[in-house]
């Protein structure tokens, strides 16, 4: 691929798309602002994969107000076909053309003898019904066809079929479309591109090696905090600071979907609401459900909010027969808890080492949300092992089962 020519929505350096993020509310890391740069100088693709609610298609909708450029948007599902990424003929207005131009049709077959001849008198005519004039452009043709540049963001394509993948790597790798009845057509000017996947299932290597590739990660303390200020949640520093130790002390538990930046977002909207402005686990015991989307998930946020609040708190423990907490003060296995949930925690900032139910896909054998009274004892005294964040779902079966599904 040939370096495309600099252009004057073109950033100058990695600050400046840090600066030009920023201004938009999107706060960027060195990483992701030095991929930013290095996609729009190479015009190459960029794959953003990452777990839900980490800012990929905002990424995309922030590049596109930074740069003025249009956003058009392919959101991909399961049997998708081209004619919704690529194009299709306006059979409604050809249909209208030849209702109208009826008797002009009819004149042109007048002086034919048989069937045969007025068929291929009709094909004479192909040209003018398969022409751009009844073309309908669809997001990667119109990116092609902009006059302007633009930013395409191809949204979800991991939820995309194959066959749509390759679909799209002519495009990604050329810019260009081609339309048999009338030709190729060649993007005046490189769109910014963007594809994001939650990792449903593998991307093709033909794919994969057409882009530049970064993983978001949930962001680090400090860089969600200053997400938080950016969106002006009206909680104070303080709060915000100690809200954002406890999400990412959710994030630590075996959670069958770990709160998003989104959400501790809406969180952080929810406390200011109600006027908090010191958190204490009573309050956010009765918002977590605002974070904690599954009933299991928000029980088991429930029983760690004291000791995520106030590492030195006693935590009460439930009982598996019983229907009352009997607060029973510390309990030495709740240290190791803490111990084996800081690994886990720590073990969250290394890069790369994501696995499916990481993305909040149902798990097949998860097996805890019966309803009644039979339901799995809350883990405030069940140790979080680092070796959980090595699990995966290829290991519970069904994971392939698994691979298309949504997560929700
Ligand atoms: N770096 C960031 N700076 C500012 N806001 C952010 C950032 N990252 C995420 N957000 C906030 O989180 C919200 C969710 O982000 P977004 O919709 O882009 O997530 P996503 O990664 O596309 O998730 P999904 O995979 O579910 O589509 C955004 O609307 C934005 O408010
Ligand atoms: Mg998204």
């Amino acid at each position: 691929m040939t370096e495309a020519p600099t252009r004057p929505d073109d950033f100058a350096d990695v600050d400046a798309v840090a600066a030009a993020f920023a201004e938009h509310g999107y706060v960027t890391d060195r990483r992701l602002a030095t991929t930013t740069f290095v996609m729009s100088r190479l015009g190459k693709p960029l794959l953003l994969e990452g777990p839900a609610g980490v800012g990929k298609t905002e990424l995309a909708k922030t590049l596109a107000l930074a740069t003025g450029r249009r956003l058009l948007r392919l959101q991909c599902y399961e049997g998708q076909d081209e004619t919704k990424a690529l194009y299709e003929w306006d059979y409604g207005k050809q249909l209208l053309y030849t209702q109208i131009l009826r008797d002009k049709a009819a004149e042109l077959l007048t002086d034919t003898t048989s069937m045969a001849e007025a068929v291929d008198r009709v094909a004479e005519q192909d040209s003018a019904f398969f022409s751009e004039r009844f073309l309908a452009s669809r997001p990667l043709l119109e990116a092609v066809r902009s006059p302007e540049p633009v930013v395409l963001l191809i949204d979800e394509v991991d939820r995309a079929d194959e066959a749509l993948e390759a679909v799209l790597l002519e495009m990604l790798a050329e810019y260009q479309v081609s339309v048999p009845e009338i030709g190729t057509f060649v993007a005046e000017h490189a769109p910014y591109v963007i594809l994001t996947s939650n990792n449903t299932r593998d991307l093709s290597a033909a794919l994969k090696r057409r882009c530049l590739h970064l993983f978001l990660e949930y962001p680090d303390a400090e860089r969600e905090l200053e997400i938080l200020r950016s969106k002006k949640t009206g909680l104070d520093d303080a709060a915000a600071t100690q809200l954002v130790d406890v999400v990412r002390g959710l994030r630590g538990l075996d959670l069958r979907k770990s709160p998003s930046i989104s959400e501790t977002i809406d969180w952080a909207r929810t406390l200011a609401v109600l006027g908090v402005t010191e958190l204490e686990a009573g309050i956010l015991a009765d918002t977590v459900s605002v974070v904690a989307k599954y009933e299991r998930d928000v029980e088991r946020s429930r029983a760690a909010l004291p000791r995520l609040v106030d590492p030195n708190a006693t935590v009460p423990e439930k009982h598996e027969h019983g229907h009352h907490d009997h607060p029973h003060g510390g309990h030495s296995h709740d240290h190791a808890a803490d111990d084996a949930g800081r690994q886990v925690r720590a073990a969250k900032d290394r890069p790369g080492r994501h696995d499916e139910e990481y993305y909040g896909q149902k798990s097949s054998g998860s097996g805890n949300e019966t309803s009644g009274g039979a339901r799995e004892i809350p883990p405030t005294t069940r140790g979080v092992t680092a070796s959980q964040g090595a699990r995966s779902f290829a290991n519970r079966g069904g994971a392939k089962n698994a691979a298309r599904r949504r997560p929700v």
